[in-house]
């Protein structure tokens, strides 16, 4: 029997994932691996939609490969690759874009808040496009789910709507893929501003843990997390958002259910329950550090690596692309099997 394809990816634009990135998707996809058919890939041709510097881009893409894989992710259980190394991903981007509405793009919340950072003018057509591109990413593999966190779900509709399109005028071709997004991770928040989410572009340093972070620099900064006013260990969206965050957290990282953790804590303060909440996390994130840091000492192993999983990955998205240029009427070329 076929397994049900997954596919996700992510963006090599900081030196490390964070604890959003972590429990939001990268948690899920070592998890789905198990079961599914599994396509992940570092999104480096999303990468350069805002300006960047190429040395560290090409650092980053194999840092972010290298944790992918210290996280838990197996190269022989799922095929774990670089977009930029599969073209199909741009020309099947060109094809969905001369079918996305200029108005449909330009709804896309995401572009709206990046644009407005830098002032919309000197926002780049790429970062524009840059939902078109995911889709491309998502439709190529003909994924049934994407594991992702909340702040995806706008790019994901848009994605079931231009597979949709396609369908309704050349044929069916593409799978709807749905998102695999877990409610109760989907939105991790900032550590010292619960009001946004944890964000490599919003948040202050203090504000986000990285999963490469050392266990001083965990502990300094969950000791410093804005906590709010009382002393219950409780969770209040409305009241206490600061300590919920924190409690959705501790029970992401023990598996223990909320409940427990406000049982066990009470009102004894919020003290002893932080220190526990930075030695989960120092715990789960040391080893995943440590395996990050061996792989990176052998470059070659792991672009070999990126190499295999390219090659698998290419042979899937040719076999799509062959589909969708026949649908779309461009003459076959000859020489092409
Ligand atoms: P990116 O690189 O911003 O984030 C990677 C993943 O982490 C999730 N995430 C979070 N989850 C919970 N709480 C948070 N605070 C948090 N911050 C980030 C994101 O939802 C994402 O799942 N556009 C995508 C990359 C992409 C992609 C794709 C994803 C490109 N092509 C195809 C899925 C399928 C992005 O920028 O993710």
């Amino acid at each position: 029997m076929n397994r049900p394809r997954v596919l996700s990816g992510i963006q090599p634009t900081a030196d490390s994932f964070h604890l959003g990135n972590y429990l939001g998707a990268v948690r899920q996809w070592v998890a789905l691996q198990e079961e599914h058919d599994a396509f992940y890939c570092v999104v480096d041709l999303h990468a350069i939609t805002v300006p960047h510097d190429p040395d560290t881009l090409r650092r980053r893409s194999r840092i972010a490969a290298a944790q992918l894989i210290g996280a838990g992710l197996e190269p022989e259980r799922c095929t774990l690759f670089l977009q930029s190394h599969v073209p199909e991903h741009a020309e099947l981007a060109w094809v969905l874009s001369c079918l996305t509405g200029f108005g449909e793009a330009s709804r896309m919340t995401q572009f709206k808040d990046k644009s407005a950072k830098g002032g919309s003018e000197q926002a780049s057509v790429g970062l524009f496009t840059y939902p078109i591109l995911q889709a491309a990413d998502i439709l190529l593999y003909e994924a049934d789910q994407v594991p992702v966190g909340e702040d995806q779900r706008q790019h994901l509709e848009l994605t079931r709507d231009l597979a949709q399109r396609f369908n309704h005028r050349f044929g069916g071709t593409f799978v709807l893929p749905a998102p695999y997004i877990l409610p109760s991770v989907a939105r991790i928040a900032d550590l010292q501003d619960p009001a946004i989410k944890m964000s490599k572009s919003a948040s202050s340093p203090q504000g986000i843990v990285d999963v490469l972070d050392d266990p001083a620099q965990i502990r300094r900064k969950i000791a410093r997390a804005v906590t709010d006013a009382g002393r219950d260990v409780r969770a209040d969206e409305e009241n206490k958002p600061g300590i919920t965050n924190l409690l959705r957290i501790y029970s992401a990282l023990t598996g223990e259910p909320i409940a427990a953790i406000e049982a066990r804590y009470g009102s004894t303060g919020y003290g002893q329950f932080k220190k526990d909440l930075a030695e989960a996390a120092v715990a789960t994130f040391t080893p995943i550090r440590e395996r990050t840091e061996a792989i990176l000492a052998d470059t070659e192993s792991l672009d070999k690596t990126l190499a295999d999983g390219a090659a698998r990955a290419g042979r899937v998205a040719r076999e799509t692309m062959a589909t969708v240029r026949e649908k779309i009427g461009f003459v076959p070329r000859l020489d092409r099997p």
